[in-house]
């Protein structure tokens, strides 16, 4: 070894080292309770100090991703019961289980969330419907003080009630065990924090505060010095978070995965969560051969985050035709030189991305792990 190369070597350890540290420092910095810098927001993160202004106060200047963004399921995530359509347009709800019946009746602006078994009965308001209804809804209420998830859900598909994903299908052993699943603390909160924007604040949940879905300041970061800097004029410092800024796995992973389930949060749950993690789209794509680290297969590539589902198979033909060619007669460029298919030149999505359906929640989802589906092979995990 030459001293050359030792210096040369000594030196890209070196600033390996201060790159290593300043970007530690940094994320360091970032987590500072009081830090308001907006460049470090991510959705499910508290950011205090900053002043949450609700979705109304930012459709005066950006009508564009107003118009359409109330419409999403997304913005719809959470109702408070007096204003959950589903249980305004189902005035009465009922299943069966065992020596167990439960029924949800409408009154007026509320509902009531009531399990008996013939002999003793436990009703309760209830607080929150969880989820549009896409697939189904889930129904939050308190009981002795504590938050409960109801043992029982709606669902799209048969249009009633039946036991909610991840609970026992066995008899209960009581009726507190048949009434359903105590949430504890840390879960409360994060249940919130997916599905509402605003309810932590200072690390307590503060539901008066709440504003239901993911709202605009879900994605972007509380909105008060914002608009402050906005109608000031201050474009150079505008106080709210992009997150087309990021790179292709940053926003797929770290910020649609925050809530959608990023690779490593997969990884950690038993088994990967089985068949489940289908619904964690941001694991499935990140297993996907080919399929990362690219701004032309990121969330946003497919998915306008305001705007609604399109359901439509040929309106993703052209994201994927970014990449891929179509047949041998194409011209291949260095950014569009991945293999053609030797099937089909239209409606990729609906090969490669097979619907999946979880029994528990009668629901088919999309698997987002793109790849050649062999017959009768089973769903990778
Ligand atoms: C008084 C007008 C005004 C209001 C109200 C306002 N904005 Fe903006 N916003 C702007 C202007 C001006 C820009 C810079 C030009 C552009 O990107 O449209 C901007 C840019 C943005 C950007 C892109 C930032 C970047 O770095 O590229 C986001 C995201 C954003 N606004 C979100 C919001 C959200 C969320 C709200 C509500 C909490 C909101 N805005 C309310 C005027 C406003
Ligand atoms: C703060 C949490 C949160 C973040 C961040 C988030 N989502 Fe969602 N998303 C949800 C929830 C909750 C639902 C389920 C809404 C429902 O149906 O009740 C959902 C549903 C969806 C749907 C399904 C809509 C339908 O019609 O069924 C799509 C598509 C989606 N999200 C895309 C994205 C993309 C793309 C990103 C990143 C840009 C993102 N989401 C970031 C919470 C989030
Ligand atoms: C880490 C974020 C996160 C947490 C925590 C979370 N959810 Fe969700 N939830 C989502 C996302 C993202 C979706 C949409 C994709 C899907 O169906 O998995 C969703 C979907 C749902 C749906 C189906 C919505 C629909 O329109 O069909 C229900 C119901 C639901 N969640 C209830 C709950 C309840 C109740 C809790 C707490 C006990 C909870 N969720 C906790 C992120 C979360
Ligand atoms: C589910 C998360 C999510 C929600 C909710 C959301 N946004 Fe966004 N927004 C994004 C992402 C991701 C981008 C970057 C998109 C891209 O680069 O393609 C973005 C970009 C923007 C931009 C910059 C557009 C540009 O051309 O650069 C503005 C302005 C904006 N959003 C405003 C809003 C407003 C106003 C709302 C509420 C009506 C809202 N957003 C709700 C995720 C979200
Ligand atoms: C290559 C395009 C593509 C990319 C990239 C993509 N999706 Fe999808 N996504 C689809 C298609 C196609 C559907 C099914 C639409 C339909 O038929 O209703 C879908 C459906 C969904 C749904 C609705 C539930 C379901 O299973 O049908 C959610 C939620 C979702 N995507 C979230 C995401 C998130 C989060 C990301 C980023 C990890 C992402 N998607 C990336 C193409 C894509
Ligand atoms: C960012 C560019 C890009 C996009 C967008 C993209 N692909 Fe690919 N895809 C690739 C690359 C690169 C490979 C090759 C991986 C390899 O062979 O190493 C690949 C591989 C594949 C394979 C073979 C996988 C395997 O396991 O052998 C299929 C099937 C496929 N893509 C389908 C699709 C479909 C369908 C879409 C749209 C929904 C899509 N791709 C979008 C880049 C892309
Ligand atoms: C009708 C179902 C179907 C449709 C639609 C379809 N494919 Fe395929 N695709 C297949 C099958 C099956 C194979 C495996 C063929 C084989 O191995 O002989 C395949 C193979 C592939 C491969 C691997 C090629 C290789 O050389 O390794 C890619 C990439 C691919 N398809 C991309 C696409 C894209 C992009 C589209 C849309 C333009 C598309 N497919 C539409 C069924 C389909």
């Amino acid at each position: 070894m030459t001293i050359k190369t030792v210096l040369v070597l000594v030196t890209s350890l070196l600033v390996a080292l201060i790159c290593f540290w300043s970007a530690t420092s940094l994320r360091g910095q970032s987590q500072r309770p009081g830090d308001n810098d907006l460049s470090n927001w991510r959705p499910v993160q508290e950011l205090p100090g900053i002043r949450f202004v609700g979705s109304k106060a930012c459709a005066t200047c950006h009508s564009t991703e107003s118009k359409t963004h109330l419409v999403t399921p997304m913005a719809q995530a959470l109702a408070a019961a007096s204003d959950c359509q589903i249980l305004s347009t189902h005035p009465r709800l009922s299943f069966r289980s065992g020596p167990y019946s439960y029924q949800i009746m409408r009154q007026g602006n509320g509902s009531t969330y009531t399990v008996t078994d013939g002999a003793k009965t436990i009703s309760e308001p209830i607080l929150y419907c969880f989820g549009k209804g896409q697939v189904g809804q889930t129904y939050v209420f308190k009981h002795d003080g504590m938050f409960y998830e109801t043992r029982v859900s709606y669902y799209k598909e048969t249009q009633n009630l039946d036991f909610t994903t991840g609970h026992p299908r066995s008899p209960s052993t009581s009726l507190e065990d048949a009434l359903g699943r105590r949430l504890s603390a840390a879960e409360v909160q994060e249940c919130f924090t997916c599905h509402s924007t605003a309810s932590v604040i200072g690390s307590q949940l503060q539901l008066n505060q709440l504003i239901p879905g993911v709202s605009c300041e879900g994605c972007h970061g509380p909105g008060e010095k914002h608009i402050a800097a906005a109608k000031a004029r201050k474009f150079k410092e505008l106080q709210i978070f992009n997150p087309g800024n990021m790179d292709a796995d940053g926003l797929t992973q770290e910020f649609c995965g925050s809530c959608h389930r990023s690779f490593d949060q997969v990884m950690v749950m038993p088994r990967q969560a089985g068949l489940n993690n289908i619904r964690f789209q941001p694991y499935r794509i990140f297993n996907s051969r080919g399929h990362k680290g690219d701004p032309r297969i990121n969330c946003v590539a497919c998915h306008n985050p305001h705007d609604k589902l399109e359901h439509d198979a040929a309106y993703y033909d052209s994201k994927c035709l970014a990449c891929h060619l179509t047949g041998s007669g194409d011209a291949k460029t260095p950014s569009r030189s991945a293999a053609a298919c030797p099937v089909s030149k239209q409606q990729c999505a609906k090969c490669h991305m097979p619907k999946v359906e979880l029994p528990e929640m009668h629901f088919k989802f999309t698997d987002h792990w793109i790849r050649i589906v062999k017959p009768n092979e089973p769903v990778p995990n």
